[in-house]
């Protein structure tokens, strides 16, 4: 379905996402975790064709037979909204607050080529397949009216609206909450034909997805089957990455990994872990390549 090979983003010199290479099956639910600054929305971005001013991105990515990286604008317009979807966190700065609903709804409809009046009667019917209460009020209705998780639904029925093979969410429930994101990635896992999940939160990855991703410092550090990386990480990041986010015995020390993520552009150069990594050698300012088909990893010393 997507095939990713060697995606590299870059602001002027600066490499923001190196080398990056994965692939996502029809139907399959793959995670993508990592600390904040790792270039999780920058690699989506540039799947989208959504990169920000002054970033550009090089490699291929395909979508079933399409190209995604350096493709006109007047294509990537096509696709996305049609075979190819996102939906990002913060659902108020997406919808435009003078419009209905269901008017922006039909909008990506009509965009790619509905008739109006069907467009109409098929944006009710998606507001009703993300499960809103009264779709047909919910049409009328204005984006303030609504509650955070209900503008995250109609988040959602906008991608969904063209039937696309290839969702994409990064980090969609942050800022629902706790009750009303388990039912939104209830509903995300009934809905996505094939989704690539950002998150901070592993249990969120855990519960919805079967394979997971693992970036740091712009490259992706292991990947693999989500229960394989969960139990038996190999990279010492994503040890880390998982240590620090276990709930710990009250008066036991919180495990961390130690430093801070530096600045892009400011990683050290061959592992870009190794001026954090409890465990790294001479042999670490060689870049490792990610290794080992199903579970694979990038480190020189890896746990196992
Ligand atoms: N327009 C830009 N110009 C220069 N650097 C950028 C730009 N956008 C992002 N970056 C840098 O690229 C790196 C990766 O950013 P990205 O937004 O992909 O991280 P992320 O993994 O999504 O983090 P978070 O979990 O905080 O959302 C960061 O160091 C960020 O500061
Ligand atoms: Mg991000």
């Amino acid at each position: 379905m997507l095939k990713v090979e060697g995606l590299t983003v870059r602001a002027g010199t600066v490499e923001l996402v190196s080398d990056v290479s994965f692939g996502i099956a029809p139907g399959e639910r793959v995670g993508l975790i990592g600390e904040s600054g790792s270039g999780k929305s920058l690699t989506a971005l540039s799947l989208m064709g959504l990169l920000p001013e002054g970033v550009t991105a090089s490699g291929r990515a395909r979508l079933g037979e399409r190209d995604l990286v350096g493709v006109p604008e007047s294509r990537m317009k096509r696709l996305r909204g049609g075979e190819l979807s996102m939906v990002f966190q913060e659902p108020m700065t997406a919808l435009n607050p003078l419009m209905r609903i269901g008017a922006q709804v039909a909008e990506v409809l009509t965009l790619h080529g509905r008739p109006r009046q069907e467009a109409r009667e098929r944006s009710v019917e998606l507001l009703e397949r993300v499960r809103l209460p009264g779709p047909a009020q919910i049409a009328r209705a204005y984006p303030h009216q609504l509650s955070g998780g209900q503008r995250q639904r109609v988040m959602l029925a906008i991608a969904l609206a063209n039937g696309p093979g290839l969702l994409i969410c990064d980090e969609p429930t942050t800022a629902l909450d706790v009750t009303v994101q388990k039912q939104m990635l209830g509903l995300i896992a009934e809905v996505a034909p094939a989704l690539l999940f950002i998150t901070h939160d592993l249990a969120v990855v855990a519960s919805l997805c079967e394979r997971v991703l693992v970036m740091y410092g712009g490259r992706v550090v292991e990947s693999g089957p989500l229960r394989e990386v969960f139990t038996r990480p190999r990279h010492r990041y994503t040890q880390g990455l998982l240590a620090a986010s276990r709930l710990t015995p009250r008066g036991t020390r919180l495990p961390i990994i130690p430093g801070a993520v530096p600045a892009a552009g400011h990683f050290p150069g061959g592992c870009v872990f190794r001026d954090r990594c409890p465990h790294a050698t001479p042999a670490c300012a060689t870049t490792p390549a990610l290794t080992g088909d199903g579970h694979a990893h990038a480190c020189w010393h890896p746990a196992d």
